[in-house]
């Protein structure tokens, strides 16, 4: 058996390296990338079960073909700070005068572009690069070195002799507006999710686990500052060290100025920001650093951002364009959004052909008409915003835009509940995007997380009439000569799914409750539910009073819920769920976690809770007659867990069998 898997690796690390010398190296593909990555993913969970079969030069450790299952965090060397930000001149001349009060006299300024992108260090060590690292947190960020290694623009190994053995250089990680246009439209056209801007192109690229796929999409940096042990022996002032990382083969930017005043400062940000929309790249305002080393450690630096540097931002982008259309989606919940369908424009370096209008009170607030002229601004934010009308455009006669009374999905009549802001389809159980939506939630992560099913697949088999409910999903093992002929969808896939559906089967009943996507009825309703009702029987006698007695369940959810349980053809659903193995109530050890007093039982609290201290929780714990105790062993009774707990925990615990509470759940024991 071992012979046979160690074989069945030599044989894929031999093809999966033929791959990449074709793809690379000889520029040809001669595979598709979805069976390229079905195979690099075979290899490496044959690798993960057997280790010492792996061979040192195997694709999944190659750059180009590396597939990260989880990026490890580094601490940072010299921790990643923000900048201060400025607005106006006034802003400026005030940083301008705290830098002269700490130094005692006027200094130069180097003014840079500030890149609309993502932060990264890069150590270089003898010349070689060791490791590039996302800014993360400021302390500690992703080792993302085998992405940033498929960056043409960032060398790998330094020509030039005058470099220090060791040192790190910062900047910042773009993708220029052209390749952003171009790679979005071939995503459009293949119906992938584009992004929003060049920045989030280059984040998510730079996040992706598979380096090969970052290889192919055109990312650039820019280098902006050194960081090396002694550095003021080598270098006096921030200028020199930017003619020198040029001169080692780094990625500088041209368009830096030294000033001697902080009116050349306001004249290059001047200058800027009328000239910036000639760039081939977003920047989003002008970083201010003072050029002596010197200097920048005499001022030093606040909690979050060094006093010797500052940016200024420019002002949101606003352009004009006119309204098209006024289109509506029809959301998971029956949620009725409209949409502001928009005559292409440039904004900010992005195309804007559309606009959320969030609900009907925004188009009464705008008083939007057809064909109207309007004001769109985008300023960080991801989704850009009409900001009004321009009435001087406005055709004569034009008509008001009227948010429809029927659901343009499947013509039933519209309800806003008194109160609420947003229209609902009410059919459920006929509207199409409400159907595969529910669908598409119920096997999500945090509901019953079934393995080997996603949105896409739930789509597909929506469109073959293959699932239509939610037992269909339970009875798709009946239907395998169906599976089998649909495209891409291999014997291997068909396994992994059924198995991951049979396995939800074993979900708790709050996360069956709450996968249900009955409206207003979130992760922490669901479980708050369960725990008080303990099972769905329960739930289905009980009054809309009776339900609002539950904590934090008000009248709204209440009837929700309510709602949702008198609908014949749920019940009917439910039912059918209950036989096909799904959990309609708590186990037993949970029904006594929710009554019992804490005497007699062990716990112990690990992780970072929002609202508590571990100490407070540990005296919680011991006044209500708990004991705590300090290791994970199967005398302990409860795991306490809270974010950021270490996996190796949380392994022994499941490993054990000790139940896991949230600090929630905890404090619904004790009440
Ligand atoms: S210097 C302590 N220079 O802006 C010095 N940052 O808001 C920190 N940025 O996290 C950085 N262009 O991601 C510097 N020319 C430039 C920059 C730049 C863009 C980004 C960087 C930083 C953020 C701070």
């Amino acid at each position: 058996m071992s012979q046979d898997i160690k074989t069945k690796i030599e044989q894929l690390t031999a093809e999966l390296n033929e791959y990449n010398y074709q793809y690379y190296v000889l520029a040809s593909s001669v595979i598709s990338d979805y069976d390229f990555d079905q195979k690099l993913k075979e290899l490496e969970s044959l690798e993960n079960q057997h280790p010492e079969y792996r061979d040192p030069n195997s694709p999944t450790l190659k750059v180009g073909g590396d597939i990260t299952s989880k990026f490890t965090t580094v601490k940072h060397r010299w921790p990643m700070l923000s900048l201060s930000n400025t607005y106006n001149e006034e802003d400026l001349r005030d940083f301008d005068e705290r830098v002269q009060k700490g130094i005692g006299h006027p200094v130069e300024y180097v003014c840079e572009l500030k890149f609309d992108g993502l932060s990264i260090a890069i150590t270089y060590e003898n010349g070689m690069l060791k490791q590039a690292i996302t800014r993360g947190d400021g302390m500690q960020g992703d080792d993302v070195t085998n992405n940033v290694k498929t960056i043409r623009s960032i060398p790998h190994q330094l020509k030039q002799q005058n470099f220090p053995d060791l040192f790190e250089i910062r900047g910042e990680i773009f993708m220029h507006k052209s390749a952003f246009v171009r790679l979005n439209q071939e995503r459009e056209e293949n119906d992938e999710q584009t992004y929003a801007n060049p920045r989030n192109f280059a984040s998510g690229t730079i996040k992706l686990q598979d380096s090969r796929e970052v290889a192919k999409r055109p990312l650039d940096c820019f280098l902006y500052f050194l960081y090396m042990e002694n550095r003021n022996k080598t270098f006096q002032t921030h200028w020199e060290s930017l003619a020198a990382v040029k001169q080692w083969g780094f990625h500088v930017s041209e368009h830096s100025k030294l000033c001697s005043s902080i009116d050349q400062v306001i004249d290059f940000i001047h200058y800027w920001d009328t000239e910036r929309h000639n760039l081939s790249f977003d920047i989003d305002g002008i970083v201010i650093k003072v050029n002596e080393y010197a200097y920048q450690e005499e001022l030093g630096f606040t909690a979050k951002s060094p006093r010797w540097a500052t940016s200024f931002k420019f002002k949101a982008e606003r352009v004009e364009t006119i309204l098209e259309q006024v289109t509506y989606q029809v959301g998971r919940t029956g949620a009725v959004t409209p949409v502001a369908n928009l005559r292409p424009v440039l904004l900010a370096g992005t195309t804007v052909k559309r606009a959320s209008l969030h609900n009907a009170n925004e188009i009464e607030r705008l008083n939007l008409h057809e064909g109207d002229t309007v004001y769109v601004e985008k300023g960080g934010e991801i989704i850009p915003k009409i900001i009004a009308v321009n009435l001087d455009k406005r055709k004569e006669n034009s008509s008001a835009i009227v948010y429809p009374t029927q659901c343009p999905e499947c013509g039933f009549d519209l309800v806003r509940q008194e109160g609420e802001v947003v229209h609902y389809c009410p059919n459920e159980i006929g509207c199409k995007p409400q159907i595969v939506g529910k669908l598409q939630h119920f096997i999500g992560r945090k509901m019953m997380d079934i393995q080997g099913l996603g949105d896409e697949t739930i789509e597909t088999f929506y469109k073959l009439g293959l699932i239509q409910k939610i037992t269909d999903i339970y009875t798709l093992k009946d239907r395998k000569e169906q599976l089998v002929n649909i495209e891409r969808f291999g014997q291997k896939s068909i396994q992994n799914m059924l198995a991951g559906i049979e396995l939800s089967k074993e979900k708790p009943f709050e996360k069956v409750l709450f996968a249900l996507g009955i409206r207003h009825v979130g992760e922490t309703v669901a479980k708050k539910l369960a725990l008080h009702f303990k099972n769905i029987d329960a739930i289905r006698a009980a009054t809309i009073e009776e339900i609002a007695t539950v904590q934090d369940i008000g009248i709204r959810i209440a009837e929700s819920i309510h709602n949702f349980l008198k609908i014949e053809e749920n019940n009917y659903e439910l039912r059918l769920l209950k036989d096909l193995g799904l959990q309609f109530e708590i186990e037993e050890k949970e029904v006594i976690l929710a009554g019992e007093n804490l005497s007699g039982k062990t716990f112990l609290i690990s992780g970072v809770f929002a609202e508590y201290s571990r100490e407070d929780l540990a005296a919680l714990i011991e006044s209500h007659g708990g004991k705590m105790i300090s290791s994970i062993s199967a005398k302990l009774n409860y795991l306490v867990a809270g974010d950021k707990m270490g996996p190796s925990k949380l392994a022994k615990a499941e490993k054990l069998g000790v139940p896991i509470i949230s600090d929630q759940e905890l404090l619904e024991m004790i009440n």
